[in-house]
């Protein structure tokens, strides 16, 4: 590691020698420079790559970085990120970082912006590449959606009640509604269609598909997390019918996210969903062992794999909770999502 920074401060290698990890917190703070641009940071960058082959692992959530990704990239150097702003950005964009990955024969690597550590996008990499069609995928993408479905279940818990405690042990954002809107399963299938080929639009133009939010209308305008979640038992009603409907005809209610190739129909939203019978075992609202909770559950049927066989199936915790407040949430399967591409920049190094 040659340079590190947050949002104000960066700490390059002068000699380009790594620098020393275990103390980078500290080297930041006391020897790091303030900086305003990432240009600046640009400029460290480019000197480097005349050195050595770069890679850029971009752990933001930023608007603003993956715009300089088509920079980077004409500069030869690969990208790693789980940021999913650059790949479900606008078209112009994704069209702009795949000419310049082509133009210098670089990569962006962004297996974790997906499924964090489960290797869906270099999955379906595989897939096409080696002359697979890709017809529909279908997932869970969200393991906080899951989450709040799983523990709603087909019985009598309420829905404001399990939002709020889902908020109370960190499961959710801060604000719920950046969950409960549905735009991070929306970007998710706009990376997983673009992965295939599709040209999807993305924001801030709108998506060319319908994406079902799950905020109250009323509680749109709400101030803060605070005042959305108490404002929602008020609309418990609706989330209750919602699943009686599901329960009447044996179904289970799950905010789930599909692409069907053929017809270029994406959609996100809940659905009344009877799990295939190849993922009863898996889809069940149900604790299990440990609590364990099921979360992001990920299908791709292609024209190998759907000849009357069990599709290709991806599926892992997305959270997981060990007794009543130990919890591991997503950042050690993110993390495990970027150095399997940081090991795939290595091996080509
Ligand atoms: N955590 C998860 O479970 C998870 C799962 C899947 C994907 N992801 C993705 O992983 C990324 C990071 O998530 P996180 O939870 O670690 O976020 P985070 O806690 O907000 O950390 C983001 C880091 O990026 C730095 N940063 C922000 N803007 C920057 C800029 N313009 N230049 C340089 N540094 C900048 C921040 O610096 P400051 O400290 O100065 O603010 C901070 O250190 C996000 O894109 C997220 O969507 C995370």
């Amino acid at each position: 590691m040659i340079l590190i920074a947050n949002s104000k401060r960066y700490l390059a290698s002068a000699d380009y020698e790594p620098l020393d990890l275990p103390l980078w917190k500290r080297l930041l703070r006391d020897e790091g420079q303030d900086y305003s641009s990432f240009e600046t940071i640009l400029a460290h960058l480019h000197r480097a790559s005349e050195r050595d082959a770069l890679l850029v692992i971009d752990c933001t959530a930023s608007n603003t970085i993956p715009e300089y990704y088509p920079r980077i990239l004409r500069e030869g150097i690969d990208i790693a990120t789980p940021n999913k702003k650059g790949v479900s950005g606008t078209l112009g964009l994704y069209n702009e970082i795949q000419e310049a990955a082509q133009f210098s024969a670089t990569r962006l690597f962004y297996e974790a912006t997906v499924g964090a550590g489960l290797p869906i996008i270099s999955t379906l990499q595989d897939l096409i590449e080696s002359g697979d069609r890709v017809d529909k995928i279908e997932g869970i993408f969200s393991g906080t959606l899951s989450y709040i479905f799983n523990e709603f279940g087909d019985g009598n818990a309420k829905f404001s009640a399990v939002v709020k405690a889902a908020k109370e042990k960190g499961y959710t954002e801060p604000d719920p509604r950046d969950d409960l809107n549905g735009m991070d399963v929306a970007r998710k299938l706009t990376i997983l269609g673009r992965t295939i080929g599709m040209e999807i639009e993305g924001p801030p133009s709108p998506y060319i598909f319908p994406i079902e939010s799950l905020i109250p209308t009323a509680l749109e305008s709400a101030a803060t997390g605070e005042e959305f979640v108490a404002g929602l038992p008020a609309h418990d009603g609706e989330f209750d019918e919602k699943r009686a409907a599901a329960k009447k005809d044996g179904k289970l209610l799950r905010y789930i996210g599909s692409i069907e190739v053929a017809s270029k129909t994406i959609k996100v939203g809940l659905q009344s969903y009877l799990p295939p019978k190849y993922l009863s075992h898996v889809d069940t609202p149900r604790r299990i062992h440990l609590h364990l909770y099921k979360d992001l559950i990920i299908l791709s049927h292609s024209t190998l794999n759907d000849t009357g066989r069990d599709p290709l199936l991806c599926r892992e915790l997305g959270m997981s909770v060990r007794g009543d407040s130990d919890c591991s949430a997503g950042a050690d399967v993110t993390a495990m999502g970027i150095f399997s591409d940081i090991f795939k920049f290595s091996e080509r190094a």
